[in-house]
């Protein structure tokens, strides 16, 4: 609808787009600044591939980086976020983006497994992402899954986030029973950095990335629930039909520690980015893309 004020014929401010009003615009305003004040958001955005949703997903990061070098960024692992690590690659190689001054948080790491072991995170990280950008090896840290005092490294993990002045961006998968990093269902919703013992479907999953006849790890250190719900944003990628399921009971389902992706309506800042065939058990899709097609460009940065 055009407002009246256009209608009768007044100049309109050349940043009005095209259908607001100065009212709009006040409203825009006031429910940005109630939104950084109280407001929960979790925004679901379906992309028409994996691809894309790895390229949008990147794109994020790199706007984050640019506009704070010293950003913090919590990372994950697993196949879910290879594809957003390559395009960091490329951007990194091909519009210089600069990591330098970035720090980096893991979510977890496998209890007994040296940085070495080509199933650690340590190597995961090296090989995916690390080497291939200039992120200074001293502010990338990972759960050491070697500590002998591994209550003390947890309380050590959770105070260099917190020295670090905390995480801006955390990057998440989903495993196909719900859990965020390592935090299985039934773990607390206010959770810290602590070791937790895997569930049988989650060594399952996670057994091709060990070599044939190679036991999965059955104790991790991961971050908690409540750790995760601290950071500043949150991007959870999820892809495939294997995740449609956890990731409606995510999205759509009661918040519940048995279905630990839940515990993100309680984030201030989650965006939960998934391909079409991740999207399938959704109820709400169409509404979902009908809010990203339509945002408000104050919303859009
Ligand atoms: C592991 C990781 C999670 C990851 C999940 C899903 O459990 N700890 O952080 O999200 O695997 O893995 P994938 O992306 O390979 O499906």
């Amino acid at each position: 609808m055009h407002s009246g004020a256009a209608s009768q014929g007044h100049p309109r401010a050349s940043w009005l787009g095209p259908r607001q009003t100065m009212l709009e615009v006040f409203i825009a305003l006031l429910s940005c600044v109630v939104c950084r004040i109280c407001a929960f958001v979790m925004e679901v955005i379906i992309q028409p591939s994996q691809e894309a949703a790895s390229l949008l997903a990147a794109k994020m990061i790199a706007s984050l980086v640019r506009r704070k070098p010293a950003a913090v960024l919590g990372l994950a692992t697993g196949s879910t976020p290879l594809g957003l690590y390559r395009e960091l690659a490329r951007m990194h190689r091909e519009e210089g983006l600069d990591f330098q001054r970035a720090t980096t948080f893991n979510l977890d790491e496998y209890v007994g497994l040296a940085p070495g072991h080509p199933a650690s995170y340590h190597h995961f990280m090296r090989e995916n992402l690390f080497r291939h950008i200039n992120v200074a090896p001293g502010n990338t840290h990972i759960p050491d899954g070697l500590s002998c005092d591994i209550p003390a490294t947890c309380e050590a993990y959770e105070a260099s986030i917190r020295a670090a002045g905390g995480i801006d961006l955390q990057i998440l998968g989903i495993g196909s029973d719900g859990h965020i990093g390592f935090n299985e269902p039934a773990s607390s919703l206010a959770s810290r950095t602590r070791i937790k013992t895997l569930t049988p479907r989650t060594r399952a999953d996670n057994a091709p990335f060990f070599a044939q006849g190679e036991e999965v790890p059955h104790h991790v250190i991961t971050m908690g629930i409540g750790t995760i719900l601290e950071t500043r944003q949150v991007l959870l990628l999820g892809f495939g039909l294997k995740k449609a399921e956890a990731l409606a009971a995510a999205i759509e389902g009661p918040v519940s520690p048995m279905v630990p992706a839940s515990a993100l309506h309680f984030h201030p800042r989650a965006h939960v980015i998934l391909d079409e065939a991740a999207a399938t058990r959704l109820e709400r899709t169409d509404y979902y893309r009908h809010v990203f097609d339509n945002k408000p460009v104050w919303q859009k940065q």
